[in-house]
């Protein structure tokens, strides 16, 4: 029964299909939004450090698994993990697994909306030249100008919103797989550029000391626990968008090598992102530290430098705006699919309902940068609260009981099987990471964040 062989929401054209969804989920503003500003943070090397070997221990790991989960299944995560639970006479409660996830994404969809809604912002700034001859106060001002008037932010997250919900609307294979193939190398093109510029115009070398040379003495139990809950985060893992994008993988595909492939090319951005910021903050004498707001208060200074920063500065943040795009979709994609398989809602409306739920939460974060900044709890804003839960407790949390699920509730055969790697040390290797090591890793971060070890 598990063996089903294609989902009723649909299949990708094939393994490049997948890669291209995958990755379109997986690289987004975590790459080029959080990690620059979290690494500048949290004291950069021994960060980048932390974070790279949890996206190498746990998180490619993990993100098989997932994917594993979600092709054996065929379903919406929900009815995927109570399949599965049944097939290897688990609970029926490993279900909540993906209630968990559909939780996950609607949080993380409503700040990630009004992230976003900063990038399509910045379209408008950038195309009509309002970098040009700007000054780090410059910079600074239009950044404040724009998060401090929550009318604004409201405008440009409802907008995000709604350009997420068209596309979840009109179904995975629709445009998605298209749009992605163009706009993901593009984005890689105008990275590469930026940090040639970064060379040529910034301190490039102090940017490469302050990301790669570990100072242990800055990192802190919470910079771990932060470092591996980015690694969940930047990967799309824990709340079950690999697993439905798992689902549409036609079976037979190698789940390693698409894994690999994803997971080196979502590093390599996030890296790039950070050698074209770094320099730039270090030669303008820009804060590394700054927050949420690092590469608009950044980026902006070198395209109004630049020869051409009118054309390329509109490239970067349709490009930016494209990459959040293609992630936002994975973030509902679970709750449409339960939607449609358990209430009378077709996908369309479902769609519509969803995003709705997301949008509603957003206010939240929408206020949080000015009405309500002042309102802390935790020492955290609305916003930040909702990040840290997320980020770094749900999404751990979720892949902690996937490593558990896969590797202590599934009989190995079956895993084996769907895994489609041979029988050898490099079987031995993934499964002794999920079964013990990535786990272990999970809770020890936990307990060492909350001071407990
Ligand atoms: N990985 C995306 C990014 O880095 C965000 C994202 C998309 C995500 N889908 C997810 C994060 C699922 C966690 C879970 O921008």
């Amino acid at each position: 029964m598990a063996t089903q062989t294609t989902s009723i929401h649909g299949e990708w054209s094939g393994k490049l299909a997948f890669i291209l969804a995958a990755t379109g989920s997986a690289v987004g503003l975590g790459n080029i939004w959080k990690f620059p500003y979290i690494t500048g943070e949290n004291g950069g090397g021994a960060f980048v450090l932390v974070y790279l070997l949890c996206i190498a221990l746990i998180g490619i790991p993990i993100m098989m698994a997932e994917i594993l989960l979600g092709r054996r299944g065929r379903q919406s995560p929900m009815n995927t993990m109570a399949l599965l639970a049944r097939e290897a006479g688990g609970s029926p409660a490993w279900k909540l697994l993906g209630v968990m996830g559909v939780i996950a994404g609607f949080l993380i969809l409503s700040f990630y909306s009004v992230i976003a809604g900063w990038a399509l912002a910045y379209i408008e700034r950038a195309a009509t030249g309002a970098f040009t001859g700007l000054d780090k106060t410059g910079v600074e001002q239009l950044f404040s100008g724009l998060v401090g008037d929550w009318e604004k932010l409201l405008g440009w997250h409802t907008l995000f919103m709604a350009l997420t919900v068209v596309v979840v609307a009109r179904g995975v294979r629709k445009g998605l797989e298209r749009a992605v193939s163009i706009l993901m190398p593009l984005l890689f093109v105008i990275l590469v550029l930026l940090v040639g510029y970064a060379i040529a115009q910034g301190d490039f070398s102090r940017a490469v000391d302050f990301m790669f040379k570990p100072d242990f003495s800055k990192l802190s139990g919470e910079a771990i626990l932060i470092a591996m809950g980015h690694s969940f985060f930047t990967l799309s893992l824990g709340m079950g968008a690999i697993m439905i994008y798992g689902s549409y993988l036609p079976s037979h595909v190698s789940i390693g090598q698409v894994t690999l492939v994803v997971a080196i090319a979502d590093t390599v951005v996030a890296l790039l992102a950070g050698l074209a910021i770094f320099p730039i903050v270090f030669a303008q004498g820009l804060e590394a530290g700054a927050g949420p707001g690092l590469i608009f208060q950044t980026l902006p200074l070198a395209f109004g430098q630049m020869p051409g920063g009118v054309v390329i500065g509109t490239l970067f943040f349709i490009m930016l705006t494209f990459a959040a795009w293609s992630s936002a979709i994975s973030l509902i994609e679970p709750a449409v699919t339960w939607m449609v398989e358990r209430t009378p809602l077709e996908r369309t409306s479902a769609a519509f309902a969803a995003g709705f739920i997301a949008w509603l939460l957003g206010i939240g974060t929408v206020l949080s940068f000015n009405e309500w900044s002042d309102v802390t709890w935790l020492g955290r804003t609305f916003f930040d609260n909702l990040d840290f839960l997320t980020t770094n407790i749900l999404l751990p949390l979720g892949g902690l009981l996937i490593c558990i699920f896969t590797a202590w509730v599934m009989r190995r055969k079956d895993v084996l099987d769907e895994l489609e790697l041979p029988d050898g040390a490099l079987f031995e290797l993934w499964h002794f990471l999920i079964r013990f090591f990535a786990p272990a890793a999970v809770v020890v971060i936990f307990l060492n964040s909350m001071g407990l070890i």
